[in-house]
């Protein structure tokens, strides 16, 4: 069988960096989990520890998709079975433990086969996964997953979780996230502000790890919804490569951690996550009203960029105008400057300088 080397055209995706891959109540002992992440068939699981790890969904055999095997316990360390001809590969590493088909005296070292392993960590209920620019890649990355501040008070427990598949490049999906204009047109509801409401705001911005800030300020009069929580609430919201949005919204006494990952499946296919940790009694005992306010405002901008979809397939230009869009032309520079530095084996370099945005909305 010939071997083949691997070309990768420029879909636009980042990688060298960690991407959401799940929740950890998600992905059980035992279990076996696939999950794509920019273009790469994973499959994800837990070794005898109890950790989770990534393998590439592809049997170094024969392709056969190890996700459908099963996990089994060989000389104590987890291995995954290959549901096609029995191969077993260590969880931990990727490396081959077992071949049942060779017989005794048969020169064959298995161990020299091995699934690709992905760097795969979880902390505060989340489990995050690495994809590598170099497939030969076997260290383990430079940098970490972010932590969230704000959990130390929420805790790990997700309140709330909300999923939605946006047929669409990543970029589309984050541009349209972060996007403050779009708010009195696409989310035009009773319960979140009125319909008449523009205005003016100001708000300052700072640059983050990977990413920016909107800096802590008093969320919008024009937003009931901050109004349940009581108090007079705090709203901050940090945005960090390659697509991880959080707003942490506080009051003296309570804290909500609301956490969005918009994950490139492919280059045409993207999964936005949000998931609400809180610590607040009150929130929960309203959570199945803000579960469904937080479908309806999802399922907003995905209809929104299901429409966009019918004018992006006659591949026009785009326009990013000040000062509304400049979140957007950030994301841009970053993603340049993340490509830019790995390329280049150098640190990041953020172009994000503070600097107060104007906008009505
Ligand atoms: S294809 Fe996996 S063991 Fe043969
Ligand atoms: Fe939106």
């Amino acid at each position: 069988m010939g071997s083949k080397t691997e070309t990768r055209e420029d879909d636009g995706l980042l990688r060298d960096c960690w991407y959401f891959a799940g929740l950890s109540r998600d992905i059980r002992a035992g279990g076996l989990v696939h999950r794509s992440i920019a273009g790469e068939p994973l499959v994800l699981g837990r070794d005898e520890t109890g950790a989770p790890f990534a393998l590439r969904d592809i049997c170094p055999h024969r392709a056969a998709p190890l996700s459908a095997g099963r996990m089994l316990d060989h000389d104590g360390a987890a291995t995954v079975e290959c549901p096609y001809h029995g191969w077993r590969f260590r969880a931990r590493d990727g490396v081959c433990a077992h071949i049942p088909s060779l017989v005794q005296g048969q020169d064959f070292e298995a161990s020299r086969i091995r699934a690709r392993r992905y760097p795969a960590v979880e902390q505060g209920g989340l489990v995050w996964a690495f994809i590598p620019a170099d497939p030969r890649f076997t260290g383990e990355p430079d940098h970490a997953p972010p932590r969230f501040a704000a959990q130390e008070k929420t805790g790990d427990q997700p309140k709330l979780v909300l999923k939605r598949i946006f047929d669409c490049h990543v970029d589309h999906a984050v541009v349209g996230l972060m996007d403050p204009a779009h708010g009195p047109f696409v989310h035009r509801q009773w319960w979140w502000r009125s319909a008449h409401s523009l205005h003016d705001k100001a708000k300052a911005f700072e640059p983050r790890e990977y990413g920016f800030a909107m800096a802590e300020h008093k969320p919008s009069s024009n937003s009931y919804a901050y109004r349940l929580l009581g108090g007079a609430p705090t709203t901050e919201i940090v945005f960090r490569l390659p697509g991880v949005r959080t707003e942490t919204i506080r009051n003296a006494r309570h804290t909500v951690l609301g956490f969005t990952a918009v994950t490139p499946l492919d280059a045409q296919t993207t999964e936005i996550t949000q998931v609400f940790f809180w610590d607040a009694p009150i929130l929960s005992l309203i959570w199945p009203f803000a579960w469904l306010g937080g479908k309806a405002f999802l399922d907003q901008d995905g209809s929104m960029v299901d429409l966009q979809q019918q004018g992006l397939k006659h591949d026009p230009n785009l326009m990013l105008i000040p000062d509304a869009d400049m979140q957007a032309i950030w994301y841009q520079r970053l993603k340049k400057e993340w490509a830019a530095s790995r390329a280049e084996g150098r640190a990041f370099a953020n172009p994000v300088q503070p600097v107060t945005l104007r906008w009505r909305s």
